[in-house]
C-alpha cells in the first residue's frame, strides 16, 4: 500500500514550491503610514515603534521619493499636532495652512503620482485625545460626521486622492460622500475604516501622535462607546455593508492578525476591495521580539503580512512595508 496522492511532491524543492504557490507578496500590495510633525531637518524615532519616524516637511519629501523609487506608490498621513493648537471641535483640523494640508501638497509636488490618503478623524487635533466632539460627556456622533465632512474637503482642496475616516461614528461615509459630490469632487475616494476595533495594539501609534484619550472627570476613558466590540462578528459585516452602501470605495478590517477570521469573512461578502491595518502594537510586539533574539524579524515579517492577503486583503497598510520591498529586491 501506498499514499493515493502524495502532496509533499509539490513541495519538493523551491522551484515547484514557488511555481504552486497561492500568495505572492509585491509593493503594490502596501500601503505606507506616515507620520509628520512640524520642524526641519526633523525626523524622530517613535520610542515604542523602533525604526519608525516622525518627518518634518523637508525630511517627508525624501522619505516619499525613497518610497516612490523602491515602487511604494501610495501612503496614509497622519499628522502630530501641537498642544497648543488642540481644542474640542477641532478646528487646526480645518485649517487650508495646517500640517496636514501642507503634508499633502509636499508629497504632491515631490511625486505627482503617488497616491495620496489621508485619516480623517479628530484624535490628534481634540485636546481629550477623542475621535470627535465631546458634547455633554459624549463623543456627539452627528456633530463630529458634520465637521469630518469639512476636515475631508480640507484634504481634498489640498490635493488628497482619498480620505480615510477612522472614527467609526454612524453615517459619517453618508455625510462625507454627500459634501464631496457636492462640492464636484466626484473622482476622490473614500477608504472608510469600517470594522475598526477598539484594541489595545494602537497604544505606540498614540504615543506617536500624542493622541491618547486623557483621563479626566466626564470625558469618556476610551473609545469603546465607537469602536467595536472585539468579542464580535457579525456586527463588523453590517458595519461594513453600511458603509459600502453609504459610498465607501475600499472597506478597512483593523488590526489585522487578530481580525483575520472577519478579513475572510468580510472578503467573501462585498465587492470592493479590502484593506487590512496591522497597527502600530503589531509592529512594536515583532521588533521587540525580534530585539530580544526570540524570532526571526524577516521570516515572521514576512509570514505575517502573506497570512494578511492569504484572508483576503486587497490592500495591506503596514509599518513594515519598506522592510518588505527591501527584502523582496
Ligand atoms: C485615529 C487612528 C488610530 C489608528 C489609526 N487612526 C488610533 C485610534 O483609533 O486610537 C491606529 C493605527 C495604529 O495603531 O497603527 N483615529
Amino acid at each position: 500500500m501506498y499514499p493515493l496522492r502524495r502532496n509533499r511532491r509539490l513541495r519538493t524543492s523551491e522551484a515547484i514550491r514557488s511555481l504552486v504557490r497561492e500568495t505572492i507578496i509585491s509593493p503594490n500590495d502596501f500601503l505606507v503610514p506616515l507620520f509628520v510633525v512640524e520642524g526641519k531637518g526633523v525626523k524622530e524615532e517613535i520610542a515604542s515603534m523602533p525604526n519608525y519616524y516622525r518627518y518634518s516637511l523637508d525630511l517627508l519629501e525624501k522619505e516619499v521619493k525613497e518610497l516612490w523609487s523602491m515602487g511604494l506608490k501610495s501612503v496614509l498621513l497622519f499628522v502630530k499636532v501641537p498642544d497648543a493648537l488642540k481644542d474640542n471641535a477641532g478646528k487646526e483640523a480645518l485649517n487650508p495652512e495646517g500640517l496636514m494640508q501642507r503634508a499633502i501638497k509636499t508629497v504632491k509636488n515631490a511625486c505627482p503620482d503617488m497616491l495620496v490618503m489621508t485619516d480623517v478623524a479628530l484624535d490628534p487635533y481634540s485636546q481629550y485625545g477623542h475621535d470627535g466632539i465631546i458634547e455633554n460627556g459624549v463623543v456627539s456622533n452627528d456633530k463630529t460626521n458634520q465637521f469630518l465632512a469639512e476636515m475631508s474637503l480640507s484634504h481634498v482642496k489640498a490635493g488628497a486622492n482619498f480620505v480615510a475616516p477612522s472614527d467609526m461614528m454612524d453615517g459619517r461615509i453618508l455625510s462625507i460622500r454627500e459634501a464631496l459630490e457636492t462640492e464636484g469632487f466626484t473622482d476622490t475616494g473614500i477608504m472608510s475604516y469600517s470594522a475598526k476595533y477598539a484594541s489595545s495594539f494602537y497604544g505606540p501609534f498614540r504615543d506617536a501622535l500624542d493622541s491618547a484619550p486623557v483621563d479626566m472627570m466626564d470625558i469618556p476613558k476610551d473609545k469603546k462607546t465607537y469602536q467595536m466590540d472585539y468579542a464580535n462578528r457579525f456586527e463588523a459585516i453590517k458595519e461594513t455593508e453600511m458603509d459600502i452602501d453609504e459610498g465607501a470605495d475600499i472597506v478597512m478590517v483593523k488590526p489585522g492578525l487578530c481580525y483575520l477570521d472577519i478579513v475572510r469573512e468580510i472578503k467573501n461578502a462585498v465587492d470592493v476591495p479590502v484593506a487590512v491595518y496591522q497597527v502600530s502594537g503589531e509592529y512594536a510586539m515583532l521588533k521587540a521580539a525580534a530585539e530580544k533574539g526570540w524570532l526571526n524579524h524577516d521570516a515572521v515579517m514576512m509570514e505575517q503580512v502573506t497570512a494578511i492577503k492569504r484572508a483576503g486583503a486587497d490592500v495591506i497598510a503596514s509599518y513594515f512595508a519598506k522592510d518588505v520591498v527591501k527584502l523582496l529586491s
